[in-house]
């Protein structure tokens, strides 16, 4: 189920001109499942009209705190709140909120709420420059309040080298759910490491050999870690997917590359998900030059790559949880059974590569979760995103012991 099934948030819009993209704010809000109550300044409503808002998540907008049937709304609107999302905030509206002021519903609303609370700042960059401006923003991240952007790019008046710009509502989204979900749980906080997608060897310099894996698993991996708290490091092979909001992203491309930057970050590791694909042959003998066609038939000598969870196991920390995948083809279980005592596992995710709907390069996935103390949990087919919230509820529950 979405994090935002039935949940309740009040999206407030103060006056800036990024107001045009809290619509689509709203709308994507509303679509995922929230309920979403959204509250104007008197600014923001030059910019947008009420009724854009309220066709957009079928709810009453308000906008004074004298409205007739309004009262007291600030206090019930702000306790009743899961989220309370502030986008655009002005520079007027993150000073008012910093001295702590109450002069209109918003602002009140601000107050009174008791959940959390996220900004998304935008303005012009000079005013965002401003020391007034930066020491307003710190005094409200000291108090706890969560912040996403400004971002570098085109502003309203032209081009611009400094931040200033809304985020887009895809990153407010991700941002707001980490919010929602991130602020308890065994992930918070801990540092969790993903590896995802393939790696390739070079035969010469122009091909590779590589496998169909498509970096999905491993990416929906370290997004729901990341919701959840997480301090989250994606390394990933060549793939083409964008990098998930939040995550610290490290590109290798051959398996030795993949070996040395999971070595560099066990040490630190709480958790590692190996959902990588690395080749486990590489040509012995790449060659320097392109071999052409001509050359007759092309023969590729191949020799086995190094078994990364083996080769880095002095690395892991001690209490770290380590989870390992199998792709089978054929008795995956029992396959994937012997490889978590072999490679000295907490978790192993099973699938069959053979069976439809699952396995590389698909947007589904049907995995059997296999853990030390011989637990089998056998998932149903469903998206890849909600296979990783089942990993990563494993993964909680090995920390929780
Ligand atoms: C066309 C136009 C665009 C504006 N854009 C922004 C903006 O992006 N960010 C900002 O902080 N103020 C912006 N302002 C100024 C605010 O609207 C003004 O400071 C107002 O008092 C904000 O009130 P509020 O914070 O209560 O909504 C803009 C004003 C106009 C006329």
């Amino acid at each position: 189920m979405s994090v935002w099934a039935g949940r309740r948030v009040v999206l407030g819009v103060s006056g800036g001109i990024a107001c045009y993209k809290s619509c689509t704010l709203a709308r994507r809000l509303t679509e995922a499942g929230a309920q979403v109550d959204v509250v104007l300044t008197q600014a923001a409503a030059e910019f947008i009209r009420p009724p854009t808002f309220e066709a957009l998540t079928g709810r009453p907008v308000l906008g004074s705190l004298w409205e007739p049937g309004g009262a007291l709304s600030h206090v019930r609107l702000g306790h009743a709140a899961d989220l309370v999302i502030v986008a655009p905030a002005t520079a007027h509206l993150v000073a008012r909120l910093a001295q702590g002021l109450a002069d209109d519903l918003l602002t009140t609303l601000l107050l009174a709420a008791t959940a959390p609370v996220l900004l998304a700042p935008a303005m012009n960059d000079e005013m965002y420059a401003h020391p007034q401006t930066r020491a307003n923003l710190e005094r409200l991240a000291a108090r706890g309040i969560a912040l996403v952007g400004p971002e570098v790019g085109a502003l309203a008046e032209g081009p611009s080298e400094r931040p200033g710009r809304m985020s887009e509502p895809e990153i407010i989204m991700a941002h707001a759910a980490r919010c929602l979900r991130g602020t308890a749980g065994p992930l918070r906080g801990r540092r969790v490491v993903v590896t995802a997608g393939p790696t390739r060897e070079s035969i010469d310099p122009v091909r590779v050999v590589t496998n169909r894996s498509s970096g999905k698993m491993g990416y929906r991996v370290a997004e729901a870690a990341w919701e959840r708290g997480a301090d989250v490091v994606l390394i990933t092979g060549p793939v083409a997917l964008p990098a998930p909001v939040g995550v610290r992203v490290m590109r290798v491309e051959t398996t030795t590359e993949l070996e040395a930057a999971v070595r560099e970050a066990l040490p630190a590791a709480d958790v590692l998900v190996m959902a990588a694909a690395p080749a486990d042959f590489r040509p012995s003998d790449p060659s320097d030059s392109k071999r052409a066609r001509h050359d007759g038939a092309l023969a590729v000598p191949m020799e086995p790559t190094v078994d990364i969870l083996s080769a880095t196991r002095s690395e892991r920390r001690a209490g770290s949880v380590i989870v390992g995948f199998a792709l089978e083809t054929g008795d995956a279980m029992a396959k994937g059974r012997a490889k978590l005592e072999r490679k000295d596992l907490d978790l192993i995710v099973v699938n069959d590569a053979l069976e439809p709907g699952a396995g590389f390069d698909v947007e589904t996935n049907r995995v059997a979760l296999l853990d030390r103390e011989g637990t089998a949990r056998i998932l149903p087919l469903q998206s890849k995103r909600q296979v990783a919230e089942g990993i990563l509820d494993a993964v909680e529950r090995i920390l929780g012991r």
